[in-house]
Formats: C-alpha cells, structure tokens, sequence
C-alpha cells in the first residue's frame, strides 16, 4: 500500500511513524517546508531499521511524487494556540485544504483520503466539494482521537485494562462533541455499573476539554492523534471493517443532510461502506442537532 500524508509536521510525522510500526505500507511524507519531509523520513528510517520494520518512508516537496497513492492523509495547516476553538483556524487552514485539493486533484483518482486539518468537519466538506470523489472515499479523523481520549478517563477512573474498555463518541469534533456513555462499555458491560452518574458527568466533560489542557502544556497534540489516524489506515488497508466514528458526509443519517459530522461506519478496503445509526435520546440528540449547526454555519462562510 502506498500511503502519502500530506503535511509533515507534529502530527504527520506522527501518523507516519504509527502507520509504519503497523506495517500498513510504504509513506510518502510530504510538506511545502524544504527538509522536513525528507528529515523525518530519515529519522524514522533509523528507528524502523532497528526494530526491523520494512516499510520505508520518503521526504518530498513535490506533489506529483504522491501519484499512485492509495491512501491520502491531509494534515497541513496551523493548529491551535492556548484559548483558541477549533474553529477559530477554518478561514486559514480553508485557503491552505483549497490549494492543495487543487494540487492533488488529478493525482488521486482511486484513493481514500483521510482529512485531519481542523476544524475537521468542515475541512472534510471542503475536502469532499473540491475533489468531488464519492461520499465514501473522503472522511475524517477526529472522534477516533476523541474515544481515545474517553477510554483513558474510563481507565484511569475503574482501573481496568485498557484493552476491556470500548468507547463510543460522535458528532462534532470539537465544542459539541457527543461521548455516548450508553454506547460505551468494560468487556460489554455498561459503564453505569462502574461508574456513578457524577463520575459519568465529569469523564464527559473532561473529554470535551482534554485537547485544550494538552495543548496548554505541551503546545500541541501528536501522538493520540498519529495512532488515530493509523487506527484508520488500517481499518481500510487490512479490510478490517471496524466500526470506528468518522467524520462523513451525511445524506440524511441521524437527519442531517449536505454536513459531515462524525458517526460510527464500518470502515473496510472501499472507504465508508455503511454508516451505522444509533437510537439517540432527546439529550443526545439535541447535542448532535448542535454540532450540526455548528458546522453548517462554519460550511456557510466557505462558500463552496
Ligand atoms: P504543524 O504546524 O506541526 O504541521 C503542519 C505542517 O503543514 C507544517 O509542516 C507546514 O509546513 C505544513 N503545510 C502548511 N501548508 C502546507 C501546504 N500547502 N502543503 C503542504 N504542507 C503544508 O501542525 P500539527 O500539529 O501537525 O497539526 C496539523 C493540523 O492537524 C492542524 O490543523 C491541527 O489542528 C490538526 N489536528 C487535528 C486533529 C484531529 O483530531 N482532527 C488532531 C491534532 C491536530
């Protein structure tokens, strides 16, 4: 599998390097920065050789280098600064997804593409408008990192293993994301026999808010975010048909319609093959209606 991740910063680099310890395939690390592609394809060469990994990664600056690309990753863009929403970055990083969808337009007739950049919602409708490939083909990763984030909390409050906890979250990745506690579970048990109702609370809000304390230390969020986007690849590259939430374009799904939101799909070789849809109740719903508007009014300004 030849996978190009387009944007070889913090995050980039990062996907790179998780998707190479998976052995998905060879990376193209791509970045308008002359030497920070090829500079982290060599460093993570160096670690791949020592622990015997034969996938390789490459450096370029050049587009026409990703032709023949199976899998697309977009994460070129600024990223959040202390205080900042999501959404505060959609005109910028608009104008830096347009200029590269015109790039690639022509180079990625087969691929599927995975839209990082934020506000992720909305990037991935611009994603989708600008190269106009089918719904199932363009999606994007952001509740993945936030059920990550979710299942820590469950851990760190029950102290069970991580790998018994199973975590469910949709809807926008960002001021109105949705943890679903009902769709959550330890080894299929639900999680209100753990937890009481005030510990639920507070995991939730505290995954609302994790990101922002992440980038208040340490200025930006890297590692969940690479592994997530992994996570993604290899549902599609190994035709795993995980049930993993993904931003996608809705055609009436959870009654929204012309908006990507996230919601649980069954993610195989051809992308999106099923959205799944979950009986919410009026609380839930209300908060997945919100992040609708939230990303329909962002969708709005970008004219597409
Ligand atoms: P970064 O600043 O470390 O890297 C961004 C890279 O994009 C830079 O190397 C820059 O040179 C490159 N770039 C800018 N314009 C480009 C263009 N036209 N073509 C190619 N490369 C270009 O930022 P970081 O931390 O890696 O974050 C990248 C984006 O991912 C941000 O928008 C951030 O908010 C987002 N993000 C999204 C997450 C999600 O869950 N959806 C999680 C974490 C970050």
């Amino acid at each position: 599998m030849n996978i190009t991740v387009v944007g070889s910063g913090k995050v980039g680099a990062s996907a790179a390097l998780n998707s190479c310890l998976r052995k998905l395939g060879d990376v193209l690390l791509l970045d308008i920065v002359k030497g920070l592609p090829q500079g982290e394809a060599l460093d993570i060469n160096h670690q791949l050789s020592e622990l015997g990994i034969d996938c390789s990664v490459r450096g370029s600056n050049e587009y026409a280098d990703m032709k023949g690309s199976d899998i697309i990753v977009l994460v070129a863009g600024v990223g959040r600064k202390p205080g900042m929403t999501r959404m505060d970055l959609l005109t910028t990083n608009a104008n830096i997804i347009k200029e590269i969808a015109t790039k690639i337009r022509s180079l990625v007739s087969r691929a599927i593409v995975i839209v990082v950049t934020n506000p992720v919602d909305p990037m991935t409708y611009l994603t989708l408008k600008l190269l106009g490939t089918g719904r199932s083909r363009v999606m994007g990763m952001g509740n993945m990192l936030d059920l990550s984030r979710f299942k820590s909390f469950i851990h760190e409050i029950t102290g069970f293993s991580r790998g018994s906890i199973s975590a469910m979250v949709i809807g926008e990745h960002g001021e109105n994301m949705l943890p679903l506690p009902r769709f959550s579970s330890a080894a299929g048990i639900p999680l209100t026999t753990f937890l009481s109702p005030e510990q639920i609370l507070t995991t939730l809000e505290s995954t609302r808010k994790i990101a922002a304390e992440v980038i208040s230390l340490k200025g930006a969020t890297i590692h969940a975010p690479g592994n997530a986007i992994a996570a993604m690849i290899e549902s599609i590259v190994r035709d795993r048909k995980s049930l993993i939430p993904v931003s996608a374009l809705l055609d009436g799904e959870y009654g929204a319609s012309d908006v990507c939101l996230g919601v649980p799909v069954i993610l195989g070789a051809n992308g999106i093959e099923k959205i799944v849809e979950l009986e919410l109740d009026s609380l839930e719903k209300d908060m997945f209606d919100r992040g609708v508007r939230s990303v329909k009014t962002a969708i709005n300004e970008l004219h597409v």
